[in-house]
């Protein structure tokens, strides 16, 4: 029988991440099934315990269980630690150990843009538990980093667990960033950019937010102003790249998820 692994979350229909992974199975010839798992909001530590108990072998947590899974993990890595949040679980033997992959994954698609980061002004606009899951890993790539966010008082919250950046209310913000990275959740189509499009001018702008076709409604009304834009599938990928290496010891190429993904 294959190796079981599933992502869970609410709502979880949507996830790529069983596509993702069923592409790096059958690339690095791996005998794993990888499903969703639906879990109710208050429900993750049964479901969670029923799949290993059954027999499961690793899990990806997507929102909003990766502070619960942080919580209910007996191990975690220190980046899983310092955003108090985990997407990834491995068994090791009975103890159940907790990864954050997202930072990994939101560095490795820089590099793989060719967006510099040593030394380079980043924003992020933004500071829920996405952001919280991403400062270290941009600390580590050593760029200069400053959070905006509308309520500023979780910006100061984000700066006590991250002394090291820099913070700003959106209203106060200027133009001259390397990159702008777009945590704000909540974009539909009738959304505006709450800051003026001149403080991105110039920039490199990658949303976290993605879609097959790559276009996204922070993307569009950045465009105009930007010197390049990305959204987050590659983010996706290589986050998710990381996760099978911890489960299975191989790193996939992830070039072939990114053009079996990318609806042109
Ligand atoms: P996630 O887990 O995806 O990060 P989240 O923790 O709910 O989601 O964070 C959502 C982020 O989008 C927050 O930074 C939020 O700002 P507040 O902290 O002020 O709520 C931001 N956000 C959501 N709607 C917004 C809006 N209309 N204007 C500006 N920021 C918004």
């Amino acid at each position: 029988m294959s190796d079981n692994y599933a992502v869970i979350g609410n709502p979880i229909e949507h996830s790529l991440s069983p596509e993702i992974q069923s592409i790096f199975a059958e690339q690095t010839n791996q005998d794993i099934h990888y499903g969703r798992l639906w879990a109710p909001t208050d429900g993750f530590v049964e479901v969670v315990e029923k799949f290993f108990a059954d027999g499961g072998c690793g899990l990806n947590v997507t929102a909003p269980f990766k502070q619960d899974a942080f919580a209910w993990v007996k191990e975690a890595d220190p980046l899983a630690v310092k955003a108090k949040a985990v997407n990834t679980i491995a068994m090791k033997g009975d103890i159940p150990y907790g990864y954050n992959t997202d930072g990994i994954g939101l560095v490795e698609d820089l590099r793989s843009l060719a967006w510099e980061l040593a030394e380079q002004k980043v924003l992020i606009l933004g500071a829920g538990g996405a952001v919280k899951g991403i400062v270290q890993s941009l600390l580590d790539a050593e760029c200069e980093l400053t959070v905006a966010n509308r309520t500023f008082t979780k910006a100061q919250q984000l700066q006590q667990d991250f002394p090291q950046i820099e913070i700003s209310p959106l209203g106060d913000l200027q133009a001259g960033w390397n990159i702008v990275v777009n945590a704000i959740t909540a974009w539909d189509d009738k959304f505006e950019l709450p800051i003026p499009k001149e403080v991105v001018a110039g920039a490199k702008c990658y949303d976290l937010t993605y879609s097959r076709t790559g276009r996204t409604p922070f993307l569009s009304a950045v465009e105009p102003v930007s010197s390049a834009t990305a959204d987050g599938l590659g983010m996706l990928i290589d986050q998710g790249a990381a996760a099978f290496h911890i489960w299975r010891g191989v790193l996939p190429d992830t070039n072939v998820a990114r053009s079996k993904l990318r609806k042109q």
